[in-house]
């Protein structure tokens, strides 16, 4: 019989709207607790003073079993790292309870499980103690953990001196190596360079082959299909699917629910994705005159993608573009102004611009891809990201695969270009 590791009942966490909460400590969950008596008080008062509550989860409810990697994914502000918090008692529920059995190891926001003031060195062992293990333990562990944090001369360092990269792979490489049986991870793809990011995925992959629990949130939907044996989605703080099913998951989440519309057109009605250098306004899939497409389009036909941006600061550097995902949720490619040799990108002025991209006919296969209006400064800081928080489009293909009577239906593979064939006969003997 397999046994339960993370057990939650109807977990609930409220918010005050507005009011930018502090994280609570051990220290003051326990006087929360021996407050009790006065907190219906507290909470009567809280309501006449008008208050606006926010549910940021409500009625969260699982067993997650032993060995199990679960990846949790949902838009931002869905309540993922909430969950996690909670779990990694970081912060309390409001309402239900969650059973833990065996010890935790986590890697949430850069910041939490660290004291600052301590060295690297210091921290180690600080963490290795409070997750309960003797200090021989933590001692066998500890060359490993400095090797794959590679933070060597910086150990002796305070950690508050640490670059943001440096604390979440101390902070990962503790989490990790201190022998937990259960491991939160939050969002670690987001911060750290490409090497570092493909050397956790892998020691979360030797954790989790280890026979431990994981718990792995992430927007990159690779990485979620890669690792995980089931997937959690949560929307609007609550959990709309939790199963086996990962694959179908991960679509769900770029494309939607079946029969969900799904637009070729952006517009910013909102007022949404606003930064000092350039905000998007329309973002649309049209012919090479700028009408609108009407899909689904023939695979043969030229597809024209075009950005409209406020240029607001000009920035030398400001890479705008767009990534496409196929329906698996594979990213076929990034595409930037800026790919080409520098004399030849699009002068960008103040003001309003509108870039335009040909997708070439005879490209893509038949399906549905979803398409993200993406935008960087070259010192790597994203604007609207992909697969996190980028403006999406899709484009339906279907037809016009080739003008090959054998290929009337969608071909095998991602793509289905037309290559260019040439050839001589040569007859033997002559
Ligand atoms: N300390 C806090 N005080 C008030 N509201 C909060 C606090 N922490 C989170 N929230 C709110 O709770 C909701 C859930 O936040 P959470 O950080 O769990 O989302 P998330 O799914 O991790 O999002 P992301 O993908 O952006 O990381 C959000 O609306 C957020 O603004
Ligand atoms: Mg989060």
């Amino acid at each position: 019989m397999v046994d339960i590791s993370i057990h939650a009942e109807h977990i609930g966490k409220r918010y005050i709207l507005g009011q930018q909460q502090r994280q609570e400590t051990l220290r003051e969950a326990i006087s929360t607790t021996i407050r009790t008596p006065f907190q219906r008080l507290a909470k009567i008062s809280g309501q006449r003073s008008n208050k606006q509550f926010f549910w940021a989860l409500k009625d969260i409810s699982f067993d997650i079993n032993e060995g199990e990697v679960v990846g949790i994914i949902g838009r931002n502000g869905a309540g993922k790292s909430t969950l996690l918090k909670i779990l990694s008692r970081i912060t309390t529920p409001t309402e239900g309870c969650i059973k833990l059995y065996g010890r935790v190891g986590s890697l949430l926001e850069v910041g939490t499980g660290f004291h600052l003031e301590l060295t690297g060195r210091e921290n180690i062992y600080l963490n290795g103690s409070i997750l309960g293990m003797r200090k021989r333990d933590i001692e066998s562990n500890f060359e490993e953990i400095v090797k794959f944090a590679d933070i060597d001369s910086f150990l002796d360092t305070p950690v508050k001196h640490y670059s943001s990269g440096m604390h979440v792979r101390l902070a990962f490489a503790v989490a990790a190596h201190l022998d937990p049986e259960i491991l939160l991870v939050d969002e670690i793809l987001a911060v750290g360079d490409a090497e570092f990011q493909k050397k956790c995925l892998g020691k979360i992959k030797d954790v989790s082959g280890e026979g431990r629990t994981v718990l792995f949130v992430s927007h990159n939907m690779n990485a979620i299909e890669q690792l995980c044996g089931s997937c959690m989605m949560l929307e609007n703080g609550t959990i709309k699917r939790y199963g086996l099913e990962v694959r179908e998951m991960v679509k769900e989440y770029l494309f939607g629910a079946e029969g969900c519309l799904k637009t070729s057109e952006w517009i910013n009605r909102k007022d949404e994705f606003d930064n000092p250098w350039f905000k998007p306004l329309h973002f649309f899939l049209g012919d090479a005159d700028g009408n609108n497409s009407i899909m689904p389009v023939n695979n043969d036909s030229e597809i024209y993608l075009y950005l409209e941006g406020d240029v607001k600061l000009l920035h030398p550097a400001l890479c705008i573009g767009y990534a496409i995902y196929c329906d698996d949720g594979t990213l076929l490619y990034w595409s930037f102004q800026t790919d080409g040799l520098e004399e030849n990108w699009i002068k960008l002025s103040k003001g309003i611009n509108v870039l335009r991209s040909k997708i070439p006919g005879r490209f893509l296969n038949e399906g549905i891809y979803r398409i993200e209006c993406i935008g960087r400064l070259h010192s790597g800081q994203w604007l609207f990201e992909p697969g996190r928080n980028a403006p999406p489009i899709f484009l339906t293909i279907q037809g016009g695969l080739s003008d090959s009577p054998y290929w009337m239906s969608r071909r095998p593979g991602i793509l289905a270009p037309v290559m260019d064939y040439r050839g001589k006969s040569h007859v033997p003997g002559r």
